[in-house]
This record gives structure tokens, C-alpha cells and sequence, in this order.
């Protein structure tokens, strides 16, 4: 059976939010671009858009965001909003169950305001279908009565700037992405810029961190801010505890052991997977949802979480029969490779 929600909010190296994630999440967050680290390529054409918009006194254009949990989606629609000096409404997928829910919210924006939907590949077919024409034509069609006597009236909406933020871009209908005019993947971080996202963290934290101890954090981060921060406030507590409140490299790699995650990041459940893979299936091909199944995990929850960061580090490869271990992944276990392992990518992090 899988595992229940509450059982699994409680993995600390989880991209989405979590319990205490969400204060944390406000209070780290950057606040404007150039607070906004790395990811160059997308702030800088993201900066062209809005600096354009601005100069021609129009909305921006419609945006999209993909990647993994805890990349920086949210932040970068709320950075956006700010730097557009708009106001923000935010809401996703799941919460807009009715028509007459979107129009509310639609009919009440304010022009060139920013609507941040989250999730917005779980937005159900007629609410999507409802939008298109707000996107296109600042317009609703909104229809009153029933039956044979049902009107369809347009009604005019104020031109906006709807952000729509996904972990799952696949999932979404080509009609809806081809209305986004920017469409940006956010990409796991280096260990470089992790410690850039930790040492601003602790400074605003308040706790002293020496290079080593933000090294040996970022490395187990997954390429993750959330994470990232998740970590460090998680070593806090135990260099608050177990030593005189610092962080350094000893007590960050004892903090961490404690919880489970090894050198590069990885958990118990990446474990399972993996030895899934190579132990049960002969290193693979093996589909996600018997993975899934054999190790009573969600099959949603590993695409989301674990997946991505495994395939990141070039450990497991997706092929149309399923996923593969590769030689990294045996290596990293301490298995014999097969014959027929996969040779693995270029990893992560530079040893
Ligand atoms: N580029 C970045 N620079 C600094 N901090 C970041 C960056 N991206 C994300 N974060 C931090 O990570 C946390 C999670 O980001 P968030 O935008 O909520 O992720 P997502 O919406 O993609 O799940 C935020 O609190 C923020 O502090
Ligand atoms: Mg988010």
C-alpha cells in the first residue's frame, strides 16, 4: 500500500513543501531578480520581457514555469509580479473546481496583474477550456440559463498576466502551453550555487556557517534550494544542540548521517528504488509503477521527488520499457555492474 501523506511530508530531502517549509519558504525567499540565484539564461530573458513589457506600458506575457518541486517556481512568479510592480493573485490547479470560481477571480483583476495558477496541469478540461479566451482575448464567455434556453454572453476582463507554474509539463495540453508567450524549465542547481543559496540563507538565519559546512550541505541538497534550506535549518538545530551553534564541515556531515542522507543527497527511499532495480529486475528495464509497487511507494510521489534527481545524476535511464540502472548506480551502491548496465551520464557534482 503506499504510503500515506503525513508518512512521507516527513522526508527531509523532499523537493515540495512540507510542514515548516512554508515560513521558512516566505522568509528566505527572494524577493527580486537579482536576489534570485542562478539560473542565468531564465532571468535574463525573463528580465528582456519585463523590461520590454514595461517600456510598451502593456502586461507581460503570459508565462509558464516547469521542473522539479522546489526549484523556485513560486519565487520566480512572485519576483516577476514585483518587478512588474503588479499585484499577485494566486491560486492553482486543484482549488479551481468551478467555472463561476475562475470568473470570480478573473472579472476582479486589476489591468496588467499577475495570476499565479499552480499545478496548472491539473486544471480540469472546462475550466481550461474557459480560460483560453481570457488569455487570448481578455474576454469570458459566460453562459446563463439552462437547456434549450441557455445565452452564451461575452464579457469584457481587464488584459492580465496569467504565470502558470507545473511539475509536469508532459501532463499539460498543447492548447494551454501553446498560449504561454515564455515558457522556461528551471534546472537543478550546481553545488556552487546551492552554497550561494545557503550562505544567503544562514546570513538571514543568523548562523554561522564556515565554507566547508556549506559545502558539505550543498552537496546533499539535489540540486534543490528547498532543499538546500531544509537542510541547513535541519543542521542548525543540531549544531545549536551537539556543538557551540556553528556549522562546519564535521558537524554538518554527522547532522545529515543522522537523518539518513548520504554524501551526494540521497535517502532511504532512493535506496529501495535502485536496489528495486538492480536486485529484483536485473538492473531494468522495469516500469515506475511496479517500482512503485514493489517498494509500497506512490508512483506519483517517485516521479515527482525521486526520479528526477536520479536521473539528473545519470544513475537510472528512461528507456520505452522502463527504467534502467546504469553503471553509476551500481558503482554508487557497491554492486558488480551487469554486462548490460547502462554507462552512466556526466554526473552532478564534480568530485
Ligand atoms: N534561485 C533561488 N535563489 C535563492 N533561493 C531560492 C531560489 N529558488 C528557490 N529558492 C528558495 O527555495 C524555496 C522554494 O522555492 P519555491 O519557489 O517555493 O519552489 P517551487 O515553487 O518550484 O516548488 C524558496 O523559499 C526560496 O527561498
Ligand atoms: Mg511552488
Amino acid at each position: 500500500m503506499p504510503k500515506k501523506d503525513a508518512e512521507r511530508e516527513q522526508r527531509v530531502i523532499a523537493g515540495d513543501a512540507m510542514d515548516g517549509d512554508v515560513q521558512a519558504d516566505t522568509s528566505l525567499r527572494p524577493r527580486c531578480l537579482a536576489e534570485y540565484i542562478n539560473q542565468e539564461k531564465v532571468k535574463e530573458n525573463i528580465a528582456i520581457s519585463i523590461e520590454a513589457a514595461r517600456g510598451r506600458g502593456e502586461p507581460l506575457d503570459h508565462v509558464l514555469l516547469y521542473g522539479p518541486p522546489g526549484l523556485g517556481k513560486t519565487t520566480l512568479a512572485y519576483i516577476i509580479a514585483a518587478e512588474m510592480q503588479v499585484s499577485v493573485r494566486v491560486t492553482s490547479g486543484p482549488a479551481i473546481e468551478r467555472i463561476g470560481d475562475l470568473a470570480a477571480i478573473l472579472t476582479s483583476l486589476q489591468p496588467g496583474d499577475v495570476l499565479f495558477i499552480d499545478e496548472i496541469h491539473r486544471l480540469s478540461r472546462v475550466v481550461e477550456e474557459f480560460l483560453y479566451p481570457a488569455l487570448e482575448e481578455s474576454a469570458i464567455d459566460w453562459v446563463t440559463g439552462k437547456g434549450p434556453g441557455a445565452r452564451s454572453i461575452r464579457l469584457a476582463i481587464k488584459p492580465f498576466t496569467l504565470i502558470g507554474a507545473t511539475t509536469r509539463y508532459a501532463m499539460m495540453s498543447p492548447p494551454l502551453r501553446d498560449r504561454f508567450g515564455g515558457v522556461y524549465r528551471l534546472d537543478f542547481h550546481d553545488a556552487g550555487a546551492l552554497a550561494q543559496i545557503i550562505r544567503r540563507s544562514a546570513a538571514i538565519l543568523g548562523v554561522p556557517v564556515d565554507d566547508a559546512g556549506t559545502r558539505a550541505i550543498a552537496e546533499r541538497s539535489r540540486g534543490t534550494p528547498r532543499v538546500a534550506n531544509r537542510l541547513l535549518r535541519r543542521v542548525r538545530d543540531y549544531a545549536q544542540v551537539k556543538a557551540d551553534g556553528a556549522i562546519t564541515e564535521a558537524v554538518a556531515a554527522e547532522a545529515l548521517a543522522r537523518l539518513e542522507i548520504d554524501a551526494i543527497g540521497l535517502d532511504s527511499v532512493d535506496y529501495r528504488v535502485l536496489r528495486t532495480i538492480i536486485e529484483k529486475f536485473d538492473g531494468g528495464p522495469v516500469g515506475l509503477e511496479t517500482i512503485a509497487a514493489s517498494i509500497s511507494e506512490d508512483a506519483e510521489t517517485i516521479m515527482d521527488v525521486y526520479e528526477p534527481y536520479l536521473l539528473q545524476l545519470g544513475f537510472i535511464q528512461r528507456t520505452p520499457r522502463g527504467r534502467q540502472a546504469t553503471r553509476g548506480a551500481y558503482e554508487h551502491l557497491g554492486i558488480e555492474p551487469r554486462a548490460g548496465a547502462a554507462s552512466p551520464q556526466r554526473p552532478l557534482f564534480d568530485a
